[in-house]
Order: structure tokens, then sequence, then C-alpha cells
């Protein structure tokens, strides 16, 4: 996977691809502490948007609050700024956006209460999550052996870094088995969510997703439900069960790295008719078309990246 970009943007200013290096010792990479954010920029008539800013940010710096982390060197406004910056400069049509806030140094007694609170933001092309073919295709996947965090063990409303190590658990045990992804149920025993991605079901005509209480709120989830009320349909939210997944007439997940993609068989059962049924394709298409611009929902989820950024940065490396 390419990761490459030209600048990469770290406390206030823009930093070259190579020159973006954290040292060994941040204890934010041995204790799993940090929040960031996954968005993504799309090509649209004019120029590179990017999807939902708002929404990220303000999840990111509640992730940062739900962390206990204090007195962020940025606010939400300087943040977006900061995020509009980075892709402008890296002259991206499309790309993914990684915004990280952690310790530059402490952190070593486990508390967020010392140390430099530091925040980057990345931004590199990853084109399809589960391969160019899985959003028309769907993919496999399997109930996880692990269980999703229990929200008194590991907080569910924030992209803490050491969350994730739960889903690289399931994800590695699900490719290892030869799946494409992993579902991960909740402490209960209800469906929970994907490595990476919500979860919705279809059923007679409905559609169901699991309510937010364990689960991560995505942002792709809730674009996806009022493109979904827009269309129409009647989206409920309650808890799923196991056996609920195995007899759905269409089950699809979505996130800001895959989008929205159908899954096509969960443990070794066919869902409905095996291939992407009509309500995946109905909503696929309608965020397809509200990414890039050509949708009614898109004026107020688009953030056109070429607007006027307040936020003064050094970019001595630009010049
Ligand atoms: C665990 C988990 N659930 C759900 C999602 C989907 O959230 P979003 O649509 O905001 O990307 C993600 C990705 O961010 C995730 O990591």
């Amino acid at each position: 996977m390419g990761m490459e970009s030209k600048y990469i943007w770290m406390n206030g200013e823009l930093v070259e691809f190579e020159k973006a290096t954290i040292h060994f010792l941040t204890a934010g990479l041995h204790y799993g502490v940090g929040v960031f954010e996954g968005i993504r920029s799309y090509a649209t008539e004019r120029g590179p948007a990017v999807f939902r800013l708002r929404e990220h940010v303000e999840r990111l710096v509640n992730s940062a609050k739900v962390m206990g982390f204090r007195d962020l060197p940025y606010g939400a406004d300087e943040l977006a700024d900061a995020i509009k910056l980075t892709v402008s400069a890296n002259g991206f049509d499309e790309c993914y956006i990684r915004p990280l806030i952690y310790l530059a140094d402490g952190g070593w007694n486990l508390t967020v209460d010392s140390g430099k609170i530091s925040v980057g933001i990345a931004v590199w092309e990853w084109k399809h999550f589960h391969g160019a073919e899985a959003l028309e295709k769907g993919i496999r996947a399997n109930v996880s052996s692990f269980t999703r965090h229990h929200p008194n063990v590991m907080m569910t409303k924030a992209k803490i870094t050491g969350n994730y190590a739960n889903s690289v658990l399931a994800k590695t045990e699900s490719m290892r088995l030869g799946f494409d992804e992993a579902i991960l149920l909740d402490p209960q025993g209800y469906v929970a969510e994907c490595t990476g991605e919500n979860l919705f079901l279809v059923r007679a005509g409905k559609i169901y997703t699991a309510p937010t209480a364990d689960i991560l709120e995505g942002v792709t989830r809730d674009a996806l439900i009022t493109l979904a009320r827009d269309l129409g349909y009647e989206v409920i939210e309650q808890p799923i069960s196991r056996d609920q997944l195995y007899i759905s007439d269409e089950v699809f997940v979505c996130g800001t790295a895959a989008e929205c993609v159908p899954l096509c068989e969960i443990d070794f059962r066919v869902i409905g008719a095996g291939k992407m049924g009509p309500v995946t394709r109905a909503v696929q298409q309608a965020f397809q078309a509200a990414i890039r611009g050509q949708h009614p929902r898109s004026e107020e989820w688009l953030d056109y990246v070429r607007a006027p950024v307040s936020l003064p940065v050094r970019v001595a490396e630009l010049a």
C-alpha cells in the first residue's frame, strides 16, 4: 500500500514526508494511548472535498475528551483548517486523511497528564480498502472468536489507538481463516460491528442496525441512515443476534475506509441471493453520489478544500 505523500502536518507546520518521524520512546507507541480519525476527501466538479469534516473533527475532539486529554493545542476549527491545508498541499484529488493526537513525551507514569500533547495529520491515496471488486461483488465474513469491547473496559465512542488491538486480533484471525472481514459480537452476544465498519441488515424491505451504546458512532453509518430514510426505507436501531444475520435478505457494512460494501456470506451461510441486493445497491448508489457532490445531501456534507483556510501555518518546505 503506497502511503507516500509530500507533506505531513505536525504541530502547526507541514513537514516533508521522510522527516515526519517520532522517537522510539513515545509512550503512545508502547501503551496504545492516542486518538485518531479516518476521513476521506473525494474528487468533485468543484475540486477535492472532505466528506463530513465537521463530524469527524468533532469525534476526534470527543475521543480526546474521552481519553482524558486536557487543553488540546488546537480547537476544532483549527484542526479542520489544518486537515484541508494538508489535503491541498499534497495535491491529491482523492485521499484518505489520518489525524492523530498523541503524547510526544511523558505518559510513562500511565497517565495523560504528563508530556506534550501533539497532533499530526497525514494523507495518502487509499483507493479500495476491501479491493476494487468488493463494492460490487461483496465480501465474506465470519463471526469472530474475539468479543468486541465491553464499554467499561475500553471506551467504544472514542477512536483510541489501543482499542484497535481488538480489531487486529479479529481481522488477522478472519483473514488467516480465508475470510475478508470479522463481525464482532458485544459482551452480551449481540452483533456489535466489524473491525473498522458498522453493520446493517435488510429483512422484508426494512433496514436494521445495532444501537450505538457498544459501538463506534460511525459517520458513514449516520450518512447511510439518513440516505436510506431519504429513499423512503424504514431504518430501525435494535439489538441484532448472530442468527438474524444468517436469515437476512441482505447485509452490508460501512465505514470511511471501506465505504459501503455488501456481505454476501457469513460463517459459510449465503446471505440472501449471495450477491448485492437491491436495498444495498440503492443505499450504496446514494452514498457514491453524496460523496462526489452529486446528491442533494452533498451540500451539507462536503467541505471543499480550496476554500480559504485561516490557520497561520509555517510552510517553509513549500517554498
Ligand atoms: C470500529 C469501527 N467501527 C465503525 C467504523 C466506521 O466509522 P466511520 O463511518 O465514521 O468511518 C470504524 C471506522 O472508523 C471503526 O474503526
